[in-house]
């Protein structure tokens, strides 16, 4: 109903199933219109808890996010009138959202609604139980990978109880330009034209033009692929190769991927029932 031809919902782009995502490696909406900027669907999973919503950080939080792509023309096209006219011939709406907001049905108590829904989508999993005293519940591998991830410095941005969400960050924070400029001089180098280590499919260049991004979540990382705010990497492996190399300038040897992925998959976890 919140869209103009009923046929996207936001489950449509963020299925819990999928791991609060879609998949694919940017979003599609009303009329089959790809994401103009070809943005990568991110989670809905655990978003309540981030400090700013959106790959530039441009809503401070779930229930200004959610009017966005209600309105957005590739998205659902709607406008706020629209809305409300629809919700209104539904007359148990019309009772609850009297009931509930004391305003009846408006765009905003529309907006609040859905925030406060997506204000339960929160997981747990092996790394709580972890946290919790239960030794058991990480493997070694995962282990080491927490320690990577704490002493490189992963847990600088990546941090707070969602392992990311609480701020904007530079990406590529060490210039990937500058290193292809040193190789302009050797031969037989495919010099793409993009300031990050993929394509830059879309043009998007994050806050401001400025390639910094809002930090991914990486709570449920195993089940949100592809990566990065194009979807451009399909791999988690080749995720964490690009943050070590580029983030901390530290690239991680195989071992290390490899460990670092294990205790990635820790991050999973279910929806906590209400
Ligand atoms: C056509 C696919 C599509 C639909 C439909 C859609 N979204 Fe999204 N969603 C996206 C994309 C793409 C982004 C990232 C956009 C950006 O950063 O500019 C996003 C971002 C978000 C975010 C911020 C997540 C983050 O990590 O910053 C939330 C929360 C969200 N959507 C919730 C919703 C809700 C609620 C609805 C329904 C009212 C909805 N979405 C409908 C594709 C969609
Ligand atoms: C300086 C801040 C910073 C540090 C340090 C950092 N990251 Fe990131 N990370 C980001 C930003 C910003 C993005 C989003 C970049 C984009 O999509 O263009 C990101 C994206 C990711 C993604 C992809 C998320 C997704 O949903 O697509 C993974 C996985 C990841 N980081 C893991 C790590 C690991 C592992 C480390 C340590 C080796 C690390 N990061 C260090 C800021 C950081």
């Amino acid at each position: 109903m919140l869209s103009q031809d009923k046929t996207i919902s936001c489950a449509s782009c963020h299925s819990l199933e999928e791991g609060g995502d879609d998949n694919l490696p940017t979003a599609i909406g009303y009329l089959g219109q790809a994401n103009p900027f070809h943005l990568n669907s991110p989670t809905v999973l655990n978003e309540a808890l981030a400090k700013a919503q959106f790959w530039n950080g441009r809503a401070k939080d779930v229930e200004e996010q959610a009017g966005g792509p209600v309105q957005a023309p590739f998205e659902m096209h709607m406008t706020p009138k629209e809305v409300e006219e629809r919700l209104k011939n539904v007359p148990e709406y019309v009772s609850t959202f009297q009931d509930i907001f004391g305003t009846g049905i408006t765009f905003e108590n529309v907006r609040k609604a859905i925030g406060a829904y997506e204000r339960t989508l929160l997981t747990r999993g092996a790394y709580d139980d972890f946290l919790e005293g239960n030794d058991e519940a990480m493997s070694p591998a995962a282990k080491r990978g927490m320690a990577l991830f704490i002493s490189k410095g992963c847990k600088g941005c990546h941090t707070g109880m969602s392992v990311g969400g609480q701020s904007i960050q530079k990406f590529p924070l060490r210039s990937y330009l500058s290193e292809y400029i040193g190789l302009l001089f050797s031969s037989d180098i495919d010099i793409k034209e993009s300031p990050f280590p993929f394509e830059n499919k879309g043009g998007f260049l994050g806050r401001d033009d400025n390639l910094r991004f809002r930090v991914p979540i990486l709570r449920n990382i195993i089940k949100t692929a592809p990566y990065f705010h194009n979807g451009s990497v399909e791999k988690l492996e080749e995720a964490v190769r690009i943050m070590s190399k580029y983030q901390i300038g530290d690239e991680f040897n195989k071992e290390q991927i490899d460990d670092m992925v294990a205790f990635l998959k820790t991050l999973d976890g279910k929806l906590v029932e209400y």
